[in-house]
């Protein structure tokens, strides 16, 4: 029997990220394109059953972690029956948000077992805030990430850095790590379609580690050890309850162990986050022909590296790049 979710250079896939909406309550600059994205129509978009059944099928060829993104998940009206069918699985099940709403949801994501999430914020000073979202919020989601720390999830914070914005906030950011037990993680601004990425506007993991190599002592910063098909570099300050974090995914990409297909809010699978082929699993679910062949066959096709951008030069030409989908459309 094929291992079906096992790709042509022998990576075993085991994490699937499901996007649950293409809206979101955010309108961050990096993310959505400034007109907006065109939605797909409702009936387009999976029901809850239909997220289960396919679900299910990666469950059953051995995935176990499953992580909940959107737009923003909780802005998905059905968001607590998702939550109860996937809790019905083995797996690992977990959620990124923005968290502006998230203080709604602390009792149904501890009932169905989710209890880590990633929330993304990009700024500690609220009117920064509002200049990348787009819209108020900063206090409700300053105020629940300390809420879920109080309510024992194990959170992680990302916040995606850009030149001239908030590279100058990375002291602060692992400041904040001092007395709170939450993992800071910088994340290498990537380029997808309509979100104006240039090159220039990316601080890298170097110049991350120049900030932190300035600011705190060499035997004060501590490397920790990164988890199995991890896509962040680990480190904590000495005496920090919290620790902090990069992704590297344009100058030190983690392609070699990953692990990760994605299923977009209207059914497609993605075998990598840079690819711009998808395989269209919701239609041939709805016809009830066996997605498996389908999902086989799209893991084959998966690239070595970022979707076969595996340069920089390539993952800078916006013909190659600006062909994938806008991140809110994809879920991170
Ligand atoms: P954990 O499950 O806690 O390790 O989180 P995660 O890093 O897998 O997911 P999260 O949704 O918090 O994503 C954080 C950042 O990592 C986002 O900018 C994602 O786009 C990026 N990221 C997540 N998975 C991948 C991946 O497979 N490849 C690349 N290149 N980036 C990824
Ligand atoms: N580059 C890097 N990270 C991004 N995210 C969204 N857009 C980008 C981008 N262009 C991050 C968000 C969220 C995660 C799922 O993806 O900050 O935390
Ligand atoms: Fe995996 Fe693609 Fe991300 Fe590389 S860029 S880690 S292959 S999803």
């Amino acid at each position: 029997d094929a291992n079906i979710l096992r790709d042509a250079h022998g990576r075993d896939h085991a994490y699937l990220r499901i996007s649950l909406t293409e809206r979101c309550n955010l309108r961050c600059t990096y993310c959505m394109p400034a007109d907006g994205v065109q939605l797909s129509p409702k009936s387009h978009l999976m029901t809850y059953e239909e997220i289960h059944d396919i679900a299910k099928t990666f469950v059953k060829h051995g995935v176990t972690k499953i992580r909940l993104t959107g737009g923003e998940p909780l802005v998905r009206k059905d968001i607590p029956v998702i939550l109860e069918k996937l809790a019905t699985l083995p797996v690992e099940l977990s959620i990124t948000s923005n968290a502006v709403i998230i203080d709604k949801f602390i009792d149904v994501l501890k009932a169905n077992g989710v209890n880590k999430i990633n929330v993304s914020l990009d700024s500690l000073d609220a009117s920064k805030f509002k200049h990348i979202t787009r819209r108020h919020g900063f206090q409700k989601v300053y105020e629940n990430i300390h809420l879920l720390v109080k309510e024992g999830f194990t959170v992680k914070v990302n916040a995606v850095l850009m030149k001239g914005f908030n590279e100058d906030e990375i002291v602060d950011f692992i400041n904040f790590t001092k007395g709170l037990s939450v993992s800071i993680r910088f994340i290498e601004f990537m380029p997808f379609d309509g979100n104006k990425w240039d090159i220039s506007k990316m601080v890298s993991y170097a110049e991350v580690m120049n900030y932190v190599n300035e600011a705190f002592k060499e035997d004060d910063i501590i490397r920790l050890e990164d988890e199995p098909n991890d896509t962040s570099k680990n480190y904590k300050i000495k005496g920090y309850q919290g620790s902090f974090a990069i992704i590297s995914s344009v100058t030190n990409p983690f392609c070699d162990s990953c692990n990760r297909l994605r299923l977009t809010a209207n059914g497609q699978l993605k075998n990598c986050l840079f690819s711009s082929s998808e395989s269209d699993l919701l239609t041939s679910l709805r016809k009830g022909k066996s997605i498996e062949p389908i999902i086989h066959k799209a893991v084959q096709a998966k690239f070595k590296i970022r979707g076969g951008m595996d340069t920089l030069e390539k993952l800078e030409q916006p013909d190659l790049h600006g062909k994938n989908r806008s991140m809110i459309t994809i879920g991170g």
